[in-house]
């Protein structure tokens, strides 16, 4: 598939959010609304279907955090995800803040390696984050996720 910025949008005050999408990172609707809140969601369109979004979302002056990203499930593995991050890293340095922050499970591997190829470090952990905060276990790659690894990118 041939990717364009074109197909990346803002979603525009009154659109549904594509909760279904966004449900893929094991959220809840009620954190995804409040992350909707106080961020932007910006969608990635390919024959008029959502099938990208990630969100923005502003932590202080100088620091903005992807609180999500997610692709359809059909289109990934195509680098639209790779191509997603380099985009929001493109808006945050755009907008002027300094930092860009993600963070993601203990198991996510495939996270972490992608979020590191795009030029993320490691900063830190915040322990027991899935524990505290969600009502049932969460496993990925057969891991036990307990914990957040937070990573930034400096713009
Ligand atoms: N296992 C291991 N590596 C894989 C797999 C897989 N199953 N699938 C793809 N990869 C690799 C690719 O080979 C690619 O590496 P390469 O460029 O060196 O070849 C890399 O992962 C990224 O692939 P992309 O195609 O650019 O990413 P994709 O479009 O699949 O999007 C994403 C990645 C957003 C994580 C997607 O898989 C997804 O939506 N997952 C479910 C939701 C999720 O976990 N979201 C992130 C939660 S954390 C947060 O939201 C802040
Ligand atoms: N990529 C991804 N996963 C792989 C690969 C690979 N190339 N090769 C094996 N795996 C997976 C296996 O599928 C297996 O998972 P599974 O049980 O879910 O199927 C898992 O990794 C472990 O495989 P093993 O066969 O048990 O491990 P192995 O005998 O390969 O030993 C080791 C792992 C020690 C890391 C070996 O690969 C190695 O010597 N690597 C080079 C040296 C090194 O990096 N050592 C560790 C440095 S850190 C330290 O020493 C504290």
């Amino acid at each position: 598939m041939t990717l364009n910025y074109t197909q990346t949008r803002l979603l525009e005050k009154g659109e549904q959010i594509p909760y279904e999408l966004l449900l893929l990172a094991d959220e809840t609707i009620e954190i995804i609304d409040s992350y909707a809140k106080g961020g932007e969601i910006c969608i990635f369109e390919h024959n008029s279907q959502i099938i990208g979004v990630y969100i923005l979302y502003i932590l202080d002056t100088e620091t903005i955090e992807i609180k999500n990203i997610e692709v359809h499930k059909d289109y990934q593995g195509l680098g639209i995800g790779t191509h997603l991050l380099n985009e929001a890293i493109q808006r945050a340095k755009e907008k002027g803040f300094k930092t860009l922050v993600i963070g993601t499970a203990n198991g996510a591997i495939k996270q972490l390696y992608l979020y590191q190829k795009v030029g993320f470090e490691i900063t830190g952990i915040r322990k027991n984050f899935f524990i505290d905060n969600y009502p049932a276990p969460i496993y990925e790659n057969g891991i036990l996720c307990k914990h957040m690894i937070m990573l930034e990118k400096q713009l």
